[in-house]
């Protein structure tokens, strides 16, 4: 299955480009993948003033910390401040809840996952390729019976993580990257132009219902 790019000038032209992507999905009640990270802080501030009423939609994480909700390397806190907090109209809430320890908190997301289609799963791109918070050479990315798993990151920070699997993302109906910076310019040819490669998880991880894009900056699609 193919990506579709969307090569914008600017991370500022990025974030917009995502903030509207969850915009769409939020007005018409969508179930929401964010994800972590820091580039997509500023599509989270957009999309809240674009449309301040999530109160339709239903926010989901696609991987998460194994820290505090209020931590700082916390998605949910990211998502929280950024996103959330700024709204008037609050959507329903699926954290991960972390707290009852990584092994649960999988469980517990998992069975609410279960029987669910998620419209959107916004995703990044790490230096090393992986997405959510499957890593090159995780068990994870063999994972077939569930859609969320507990496992152990690559890169750091090096905390624990929950993420949801290959076979859950490709099940969400359309999945959207956001990749921004010169940094990421190798690692994104070979996350959406390459072969599908377990050394590089994001280039396993298309959408089986929908489209797949990928928004990036002119820096991050330099090797494109
Ligand atoms: C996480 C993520 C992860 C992230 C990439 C890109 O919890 O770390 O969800 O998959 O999207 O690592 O992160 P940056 O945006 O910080 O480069």
């Amino acid at each position: 299955m193919s990506v579709r790019l969307q090569v914008v000038e600017t991370p500022e032209d990025a974030a917009r480009a995502a903030a509207e992507e969850l915009v769409e999905a939020a007005r018409a009640g969508g179930h929401i993948a964010l994800s972590g990270g820091s580039t997509p802080k500023r599509a989270y501030e957009l999309a809240a003033e674009l449309q301040p009423d999530w109160s339709a939609a239903t926010v989901w994480w696609g991987d998460e910390r194994c820290v505090a909700p209020d931590d700082a390397r916390s998605n949910y806190r990211l998502a929280r401040e950024a996103l959330l907090d700024r709204l008037t109209g609050t959507p329903a809430i699926r954290r991960v809840e972390v707290e009852r320890g990584c092994e649960e908190a999988a469980d517990l997301y998992d069975s609410w996952l279960q029987g669910e289609t998620l419209d959107l799963a916004l995703l990044g791109l790490g230096a090393d390729g992986h997405t959510a918070s499957l890593f090159p050479e995780s068990p994870a990315l063999g994972e077939l019976g569930r859609r969320v798993v507990a496992g152990l990151p690559g890169l750091p920070p090096y905390v624990d993580r929950v993420t949801l699997t290959i076979a859950a993302l490709r099940d969400a109906s359309r999945i959207v990257y956001l990749v921004t910076g010169s940094e990421k310019a190798d690692v994104a040819a070979r996350a959406f132009a390459g072969p599908p490669d377990p050394q590089t998880p994001a280039s396993l991880v298309r959408s089986d219902r929908g489209e797949t894009i990928a928004i990036l900056d002119r820096a991050a699609a330099a090797s494109l």
